[in-house]
């Protein structure tokens, strides 16, 4: 049978895997798909300082994605350039060209995914997107088709593996969070700007994508309560340990009564359960079906190789589907069928919560910051003390039940008078039921 033809845009660190793993295994990929998987052009701004493996052959190398979108012979566009300007410009006019995309783009495809993929589907091209979210672990698949046919009530992931190793390198070793970032940033686990993961705005995209393949709703990243892991000391992860818990920057998507709660934030979640033991940039998706019950997947959540296997298989799938005459025909993004996702705000969240203090030292401040608790109905469970030298800046943990979040944020408000606070409480959800 012919080969299918391929065009990369995009040789960084995504592309460059892409392009290697095509390559190195090409023969595979012809035997699992009875055909050839062929590169026919490359594209970046600097092609001609990339290294282009020997085995790509004689290919069409550019600086202009243009040539690549409009080529005769390719059917498949894979764009691995990211952004929301060339990147949409790029899937816009490969859609155009009739030719299908793979997309690595999780920020285009949380912002405007529905859209593209409404195009995708009247131009009767195919569209791919597993490497968007979790490079590595193949969540997409599994909430289209593994588990489809059940109902989820909830999702939890770790999505943001520079996040998830600087929690777990302060957890390690007890550094302070700025010291840990600047050897991220020196290691090369970290973006020289680390906005986007420490501050949860890359989590969110993800999450917005997960959550509308898990709920078949239309979610706005920015209606995402998001909270980054700037805040996160290492004397937390003492307190903590002491309540056999650990940190972590959980994304929880979960269906209650009142609709869709969705959440990226810092949380405690206990030792006990699986999620703790995502270590490092690894990254983990725990899924709870009405039926089906638990299922969690793990993996590594980015790097060249991981995602670039995340590409070749979708490229792989969009070509099996091109050579059946069959393209996917219904969105992910299935808003239009199951309705609009109303915001429900956070604030009505029922959960175990840690307050973290830090003051100079004074009598009758746990009285104090009882009686505001007590005055919106909060139930004090435990107080908790490490011993520490500095009476200017003690740190102390207050856990309190299940109550809203709402109560927590009015009492945080109270409290933040108090001139004895060295600064603004930290509360952290306990997670209970992982
Ligand atoms: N890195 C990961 O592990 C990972 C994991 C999952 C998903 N993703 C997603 O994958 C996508 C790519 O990420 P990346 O880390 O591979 O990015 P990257 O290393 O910055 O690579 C981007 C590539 O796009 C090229 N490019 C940029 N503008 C271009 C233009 N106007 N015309 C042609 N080429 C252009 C760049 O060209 P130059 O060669 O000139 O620099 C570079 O080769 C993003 O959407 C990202 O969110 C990344």
């Amino acid at each position: 049978m012919d080969a299918v033809n391929v065009g990369l845009i995009g040789l960084g660190n995504v592309g460059s895997g892409t392009l290697a793993i095509l390559t190195e295994n090409a023969e595979q990929i012809a035997l699992k798909l009875g055909f050839p998987l062929r590169v026919k052009a490359v594209c970046s701004r600097s092609v001609a300082s990339r290294k282009i493996p020997q085995a790509a052959g004689e290919i069409l190398k550019t600086t202009d994605w243009r040539e690549v979108v409009q080529h005769p012979e390719i059917d498949v566009v894979a764009e691995l350039v990211g952004g929301t300007t060339v990147a949409r410009e790029i899937i816009d006019a490969a859609t155009k060209h009739g030719k299908s995309v793979v997309t690595a783009n999780k920020e285009l495809m949380a912002a405007c995914g529905a859209e593209i993929w409404d195009r995708a589907i009247a131009a009767g091209i195919n569209l791919a997107m597993e490497a968007s979210v979790a490079g590595g672990i193949p969540i997409h698949t599994v909430l289209r088709e593994g588990i489809s046919g059940d109902r989820v009530t909830t999702l939890y992931g770790i999505l943001n593996g520079t996040s998830n190793y600087i929690l777990t390198e302060i957890e390690k070793h007890g550094s302070a969070f700025e010291r840990v970032l600047a050897e991220a940033q020196r290691l090369g686990y970290a973006e020289a700007d680390p906005t986007a993961d420490v501050d949860g705005l890359d989590a969110r995209s993800k999450l917005a994508i997960l959550a509308a393949l898990a709920f078949g709703e239309k979610i706005t990243p920015s209606d995402i309560y998001t909270e980054g892991i700037r805040r996160i000391q290492p004397i937390d992860f003492d307190y903590a340990h002491q309540l056999a818990h650990t940190i972590r920057l959980v994304c929880a998507a979960r269906q209650t009564p009142a609709g869709l709660i969705l959440s990226v934030r810092p949380a405690l979640i206990p030792q006990s359960t699986i999620l703790a033991g995502v270590q490092g940039a690894y990254n983990a998706v725990w899924v709870r079906g009405k039926y089906g019950e638990d299922t969690f997947y793990y993996g590594r959540g980015a790097g060249s190789a991981p995602t670039g296997v995340a590409v070749v298989s979708d490229l792989m799938r969009v070509a099996r589907e091109i050579r059946a005459g069959s393209p996917e025909r219904v969105s992910p993004f299935a808003h239009d069928r199951l309705g609009e996702y109303k915001p429900i705000s956070v604030t009505l969240q029922q959960s175990a919560y840690y307050l973290r203090f830090r003051v100079v030292d004074q009598p009758g401040i746990i009285a104090k910051l009882s009686r505001v608790l007590a005055d919106k109905r909060i139930s004090l469970e435990a107080v908790l003390q490490l011993p520490s030298e500095n009476p200017q800046d003690r740190p102390f943990v207050i856990t309190v039940e299940p109550c809203s979040e709402q109560s927590i944020r009015e009492a945080l408000q109270e409290m933040s008078h108090n001139d004895f606070l060295v600064d603004p409480p930290l509360a952290m959800p306990m997670e209970k039921s992982l």
